[in-house]
């Protein structure tokens, strides 16, 4: 008997083994928590009660993690507000995942979270899922200052038809997602002419109302529309996400069929091109579902509030740093940390106490009414977003003097590699990608940004290389900082000889295509490796403009490519077609100059730049060298004659 019941046990026993391994085992043949790391950020306040802070932070955790998996759900929010430091915390993964992976992504990125110690707010955003949490509630917070688009690196084979793909399903997207319930779509949609598919899906927190999700879509729209062509582009944001790809993140059955959600209103041209959902019943449920979801939403509050309730954690825009720490982090604003001498100020490299690296800019002359103003330019400034452009993440105005806060660059500016101590590392192809990311960056200035910014002193050592040598341009937006007496009014020439464009110089006169000038000396910089003002190259002193303009009339373009560059690296017809496109944004007068949107695309297209014929202006050789050799003579050097590194703002 006895015996029996032992048998029977040790049988019982083996095949609980036995299924759980089956159960393992097809669990991870098909699960992927999608557990790349998008986002990552820790308040800069520490929370102060600690032992109530874990104990709080650990039971909401605990909350969030019990009602994924016991409510098979993928979104929740938890809160413990007993005691002192109360944690407000949200998890949502995306709706693809099934509920084990949601879970196993939750893990992650709760181990990550936890890297944040005891501060006092928090945020991880992965492929997958993320995880915030706060001293307050935030629930219902959607656009902050601070989101942020990530491009992918790699160009899709059909550029154009790609592009159209991506901004045909992600206009949808922006359009249906917030009138589904639960605030999710999947769309696969078919790239017309080949036989590639862009998926995309958008999300949005659960919590926000239809507007707030509807605010924070355009918002991550606007992050990730210029990553196209890019095969990938996702829109990390506090309250929603957005991402395409070119490749299938999530299986063909899991798209939505968002079509009935597109309404008259729908954005979309290119409607039939949606590969329509293959959920089963899907019509009527989705009927269900949005007549609910209008019940729901039409009996909430709609405004959402922005701003009023702000968390802690970097999403919520520029941040204020203690002059205090920025001394101690610039080792009071050490020589060794002198990074270099910019238009407004020096630069220092800086070390935060979290271990974060900053550029920090020290801001001389400001004048009274810019520092009246300097909050309010500093929120302008930091909520520029792109890959191409330096990021500004916050400032000290309370201290002695104004600091600045910049992302660090590790391998600093332009110059240095292409006529400097670096001299020669850069190959073909790393140079053509920093001239295309010079012309969306400065086209998003131009064009995509709310207010249009004009740059005004675009030279290398204004554009920055990442580390994967991307170009990021830096030193953009702080012309009303400056006092008026440096402004272009009373002094005109405050660009960079050299790569100022003429009519800016002589005239005064100012618009984009200053910038769209300035661009095009750069471009020859970088496929020449020479300076553009340098006059001692030869015994006749020759400027690199007119040199290339006389290879190019010519024919002998090869001429101008930088001797360190190995001949098998490139083909003549790139060298001429970036070398036309160069000699056309240096035309005069300043109209018949491509605008930087014109330009990303003649960069993109594939044949030759132009048939139409490039006028060369006699205004260049004459009036400007004139007025540029009695410049230097007059400050007698030809190196440090920049004034002001200038920037301004146009109204729209
Ligand atoms: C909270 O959880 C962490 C990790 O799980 C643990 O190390 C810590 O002791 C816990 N703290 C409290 C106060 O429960
Ligand atoms: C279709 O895909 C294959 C590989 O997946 C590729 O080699 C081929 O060039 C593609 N065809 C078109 C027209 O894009
Ligand atoms: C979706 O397709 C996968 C195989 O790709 C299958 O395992 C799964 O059951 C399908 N799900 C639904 C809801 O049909």
């Amino acid at each position: 008997m006895k015996t029996t019941m032992k048998m029977w046990w040790w049988r019982w026993r083996l095949i609980m083994v036995f299924m759980v391994v089956v159960v393992w085992m097809s669990d991870t043949a098909k699960s992927d928590p999608q557990t790349k790391l998008l986002n990552y950020g820790c308040s800069q306040y520490n929370a102060t009660n600690l032992s109530n802070f874990f104990s709080n932070l650990n039971a909401t955790f605990l909350d969030l993690r019990s009602q994924l998996s016991t409510n098979n759900t993928h979104f929740a929010t938890a809160a413990t507000a007993r005691s002192s430091d109360p944690v407000y915390a949200m998890v949502q993964c995306r709706n693809y995942l099934s509920i084990a992976d949601c879970v196993a992504c939750f893990d992650v990125a709760e181990s990550q979270i936890r890297n944040c110690s005891a501060a006092n707010g928090a945020r991880v955003i992965y492929d997958g899922c993320f995880i915030r949490y706060e001293s307050n509630s935030f629930y219902d917070q959607t656009t902050l200052p601070g989101n942020t688009g990530l491009c992918g690196n790699q160009t899709a084979s059909q550029p154009t038809a790609f592009d159209e793909a991506v901004k045909a399903s992600l206009a949808d997207l922006q359009v249906a997602t917030p009138r589904i319930n639960g605030f999710f779509a999947a769309t696969k949609t078919a790239v017309v002419g080949g036989n590639a598919s862009v998926y995309a899906v958008a999300q949005c927190a659960e919590t926000v109302s239809e507007t707030g999700c509807q605010d924070c879509l355009t918002v991550a729209y606007g992050n990730i529309q210029s990553c196209s062509p890019d095969t990938d582009g996702k829109a990390v944001d506090a309250g929603c996400f957005l991402r395409y790809s070119e490749t299938a993140f999530f299986a063909d059955n899991q798209t939505v069929n968002i079509t009935p959600f597109l309404g008259s209103g729908g954005s979309s041209t290119k409607k039939k091109a949606i590969i329509g959902g293959v959920v089963g019943g899907v019509g009527l449920l989705l009927i269900v579902a949005a007549l609910f979801s209008w019940y729901y939403m039409s009996s909430k509050p709609k405004a959402t509030r922005r701003g009023d309730i702000l968390g802690a954690t970097e999403l919520q825009g520029p941040v204020t740093y203690s002059f205090k720490d920025l001394k101690t982090a610039t080792k009071n604003f050490s020589e060794e940390n002198k990074l270099g001498e910019g238009g407004f100020g020096d630069v220092y490299k800086g070390t935060l106490k979290n271990g974060n690296v900053v550029a920090v800019k020290k801001l001389d002359h400001v004048s009274s009414r810019a520092k009246a103003d300097f909050e309010t330019e500093v929120k302008l400034i930091s909520n520029v977003h792109h890959r191409n452009l330096i990021r500004l993440l916050g400032c000290s105005n309370r201290g002695p003097e104004l600091l600045l806060v910049y992302e660090y660059m590790g391998n600093g500016s332009l110059d240095k590699f292409l006529y400097g101590e670096k001299r020669g590392t850069l190959s073909w192809k790393q140079r053509f990608d920093i001239i295309f990311g010079m012309a969306r960056g400065l086209a998003y200035l131009h064009d995509q940004f709310h207010v249009c910014i004009i740059h005004r002193d675009i030279k290398s050592s204004n554009i920055l290389l990442d580390d994967n040598f991307q170009a990021k341009i830096a030193d953009f937006g702080l012309v009303r900082l400056l006092p008026a007496d440096q402004s272009h009014v009373s002094t005109r020439f405050v660009g960079t000889l050299g790569y100022t464009a003429p009519e800016y110089a002589i005239h005064g006169q100012l618009s984009e295509k200053v910038d769209t000038y300035s661009f095009g000396i750069v471009a020859l910089e970088i496929i020449s490796g020479q300076r553009s003002n340098d006059m001692k190259v030869e015994a006749e002193t020759e400027y690199l403009l007119e040199k290339a303009w006389k290879l190019h009339e010519t024919d002998m373009h090869l001429k101008l490519v930088d001797e360190t560059l190995d001949a098998s690296e490139y083909k003549e017809e790139d060298v001429k077609k970036i070398m036309e496109i160069a000699l056309m944004c240096t035309q005069s007068p300043a109209s018949l100059r491509p605008t930087m949107s014109e330009i990303v695309v003649l960069l993109l297209s594939e044949q030759s730049a132009e048939p139409r014929r490039l006028s060369r202006s006699s205004f260049v050789d004459s009036d400007l060298r004139i007025r540029e050799d009695t410049f230097t003579a007059s400050t007698g050097s030809t190196k440090s004659h920049a004034t002001a590194s200038i920037t301004d703002f146009t109204g729209r």
